[in-house]
């Protein structure tokens, strides 16, 4: 890519929209929108200059009962959405990614003004995962099969895959707009209907979406987006006695306390994709160069604010002082900015508490003893900006080792044998993802078999895709995203069996 604006090839680059008024700020109910109950609004902020964006509407319990209410009326039996045929539903959704495909520029543009994340990174990354996720369930929806299962030769017996009803959906602010397509791609294919609070920092593009839902043609009360915090709309849904789902990503924290209102509730199924302190083992024999980049993006990408964030690199000890010297190159050389301008790779972190978050965390390295190698603090006057920092001769009890950052924070530590490695990447809560390096298969498939871990990535990090499951293994959460998994996420069983008559013919 070059600085001018086009690709090498010649192609042009996407450009940011400039966005004069945010044209949707408020609940979305019935394929309307709606001032909150309450009449209370709450500001969303810019990270990256820290200026205003908008008031939204802030919904609370007495909003959530009408989204409720709205949603459960769209599942009735005989509605529209269950009238639908199963294609239809995947020319929905098709429909969807296609709306998602034209206002792609302004999709980016919103989740840059609202994350701080590069505008080219939201474009490439962020909204291609999205429009591919959408189409891959799209296609999903018209082959949700039961079975014929063979039983007592005077029964015929078979299973058929029914959604569950009104979803729960809670978001981060990592990816907004991803990881509400991750829950809304499997539960509208199943043919659910939702209730969706994006997280408070970015709830922007989940309303833009909310548009797009009433244009793409989704009956009324099939989609219900409502602004909110945490304590109150959050928990006004995970403690609903008339939702039947949550699916919640974010801190392990508050997902201990969505398991204990939906257990305190109505024990509505739940999936949870919560935090890690994710490893990622380099062996000696490894491309060196190929693991120093795939470590530097692993842990640094979207500022750091990645569940999936390598933010535990082990290196054997032969290649450690080599993979120190040119992860510190890299890292020094990452431009910080103004997200907007094509060449930052990276951009401030979402809020202030993150920020002091990380900035705390960095100090307690310092303090621990591990060698600060580059970065260690802020920059610039306004935006909540940190230097990519990197940590050496980090050891495994630090916080730095055993807490999530979620920042530009890279801890590298040192390991002499491949079962010691295993080891002490296995010792932690967590189990969400893991990169291994090495040319050896013998090596790297030993390693993966052993590591407990949701996803092992060989030779590569971050390579995720709409089809293959996505979650974590131990504290890092329960159930899968993605893939024909998530189906299962989505769909209650329901077994028939009929009695035949066993007069002889
Ligand atoms: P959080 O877990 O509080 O926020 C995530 C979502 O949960 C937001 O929509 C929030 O409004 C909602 N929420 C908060 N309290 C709730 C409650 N009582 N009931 C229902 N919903 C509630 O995460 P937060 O405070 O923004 O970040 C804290 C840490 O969590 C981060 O530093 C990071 O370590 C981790 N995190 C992990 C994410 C992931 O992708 N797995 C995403 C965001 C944060
Ligand atoms: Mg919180």
């Amino acid at each position: 890519m070059t600085t001018n604006g086009t690709i090498e090839n010649g192609l042009s680059l996407p450009q940011p929209v400039s966005i004069l008024e945010i044209l949707h700020h408020k609940i979305f109910i019935n394929n309307d929108w709606h001032q909150s109950v309450s009449r209370r609004t709450f500001p969303v902020y810019n990270p990256a200059t820290d200026e205003k964006i908008c008031d939204v509407q802030e919904a609370d319990k007495a909003d959530v009962d009408k989204a409720v209410e709205a949603a459960r009326a769209a599942f009735q039996r005989g509605s529209p959405w269950r009238r639908l045929d199963a294609s239809g539903r995947g020319k929905l959704l098709h429909k969807l990614a296609d709306l998602l495909e034209r206002d792609r520029d302004i999709l980016a543009t919103l989740e840059t003004m609202d994350t701080g994340k590069p505008f080219l990174l939201a474009y490439f990354v962020d909204l291609e995962a999205c429009i591919r996720t959408l189409r891959y369930f799209a296609g999903w929806a018209d082959k949700i099969q039961g079975r014929t299962i063979p039983v007592d030769e005077s029964y015929l017996c078979y299973t058929v895959h029914e959604p569950m009803g009104v979803c729960g959906a809670i978001t981060p602010w990592n990816f907004p707009l991803m990881m509400l397509i991750w829950k809304m791609g499997p539960a509208l294919c199943c043919g659910n209907t939702m209730v969706i609070k994006p997280a408070e920092q970015t709830p922007l593009t989940s309303l833009y979406i909310g548009s797009l839902i009433e244009e793409a043609g989704f009956p009324p009360g099939v989609v219900n987006i409502l602004p909110g915090f945490g304590p109150t709309a959050g928990s006004a849904i995970s403690h609903h006695p008339d939702i039947d789902k949550v699916a919640f990503t974010g801190s392990t924290e508050i997902g201990k306390l969505i398991k204990e209102a939906a257990s305190a509730s109505n024990l509505k199924r739940v999936t949870l994709e919560l935090g890690g302190k994710n490893p990622c083992i380099v062996f000696a024999d490894a491309d060196l160069e190929q693991a120093v980049k795939y470590a530097h993006q692993g842990v640094f990408f979207n500022q750091g604010q990645c569940c999936t964030a390598a933010s535990r690199v082990f290196v054997e000890e032969a290649v450690y002082p080599e993979f120190v010297k040119r992860s510190v190159d890299y890292a020094k050389k990452r431009l910080l900015g103004d997200p907007f301008e094509f060449n930052t790779e990276q951009g401030p972190q979402i809020d202030k508490k993150q920020f002091n978050k990380v900035l705390e965390l960095i100090q307690s390295g310092k303090d621990e003893g591990a060698k600060l190698e580059c970065g260690g603090c802020s920059v610039g006057e306004r935006g909540l900006f940190i230097k990519p920092t990197v940590f050496s001769a980090v050891t495994d009890d630090m916080r730095i080792a055993k807490e999530e950052i979620f920042g530009p924070v890279q801890s590298i530590l040192k390991f002499k044998h491949m079962e010691e490695v295993i080891q002490r990447a296995n010792s932690t809560e967590y189990g969400l993802t893991a990169a291994v390096f090495t040319e050896s298969l013998d090596k790297a498939l030993t390693v993966a078999s052993a590591l407990q871990s949701g996803t092992v990535w060989i030779n590569c990090y971050n390579a995720l895709h709409a089809q293959t499951p996505f979650g974590g293994f131990k504290m890092s959460g329960n159930g899968r995203e993605l893939g024909e998994y998530a189906l299962a996420e989505y769909t209650e069983v329901k077994t028939v069996t009929i009695k035949l008559s066993t007069k002889k013919l």
